[in-house]
């Protein structure tokens, strides 16, 4: 591993380069210089992050503001854990915020989550039939955020990468439209390529405002980005009979 400047500004911004070794991929090595290059990582470690996707809910809170003190969150695709972190810190889940109103924060995951206080944490596959009844039993009630940062392994297939990503999309709205409360909000992972069109359709119809965002933290060589949709009108005006998109 060597360690150049490259600012060419006498700027001390050194990159690390790895050289590719006997039996690593070349696909393994690009993949290690990006971590060890990527300014989030960093961060996450520094902060005691579970991974450099926190800084994406960080940013998309910063802006829209829907993880409130006492706020009742769900982070569908929540492993490792670090939006379940910044869930916990910000709705207040531990109350540590003296005077503040304490929330809810609950997960699932295909994978095992390690404990994190403050979060409840399930293994389940959300595609699986009866997931979402099982979601609302641990659930217990309304939810003021539905949270999705759901993504299948990738295929190395663009568009069936879309596809994938958007079914987990859409099965977290319409878990969305079942569990909010009027007024509250669904955030969203997709990945540009299509079939995001019906989709905002439906997320109109039942929501306030809709915005399409590409936060800072998300790689800029990633097709992905997040659907903020704030402001449920609730479920008599919920679109649940819709075709799915
Ligand atoms: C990008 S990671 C989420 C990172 C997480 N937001 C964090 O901050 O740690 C995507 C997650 O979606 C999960 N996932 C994919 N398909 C799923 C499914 N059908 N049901 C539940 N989780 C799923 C994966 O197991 C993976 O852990």
């Amino acid at each position: 591993m060597t360690t150049k400047n490259t600012s060419g500004r006498g700027q001390r911004e050194l990159r690390v380069k790895v050289k590719t070794a006997r039996g690593r991929k070349l696909s393994s090595t690009r993949w290690l210089e990006r971590q060890l290059n990527d300014p989030y990582v960093a961060a996450a470690r520094r902060d005691g992050y579970r991974g450099r996707a926190a800084y994406k809910l960080l940013e998309l809170d910063d802006k829209y503001r829907f993880l409130v003190p006492g706020a009742r969150v769900v982070d569908l695709g929540c492993a490792p854990g670090g939006w379940l972190q910044v869930a916990v810190a910000r709705v207040n889940a531990l109350g540590e915020k003296q005077g503040k109103r304490v929330g809810t924060v609950l997960g699932v995951d295909l994978q095992e989550v390690e404990p994190l206080a403050g979060a409840e944490a399930h293994v389940l596959d959300f595609l699986e039939e009866g997931a979402e009844e099982q979601v609302k039993v641990w659930l217990g009630g309304p939810a003021d955020v539905v949270m999705s940062d759901m993504a299948a392994a990738s295929s190395g297939h663009k568009q069936t990468d879309h596809l994938r990503i958007m079914a987990l999309c859409e099965a977290a709205a319409y878990f969305a439209f079942d569990v909010l409360e009027e007024g509250g909000t669904f955030v969203a992972k997709v990945l540009a390529g299509g079939a995001e069109g019906e989709l905002q359709q439906l997320l109109k119809k039942n929501f306030k405002k809709v915005a399409n965002v590409k936060p800072p933290a998300s790689r800029s060589d990633s097709s992905e980005k997040y659907v903020v949709a704030q402001g449920f009108r609730g479920r008599s005006s919920s679109d649940a009979s819709d075709e799915p998109v």
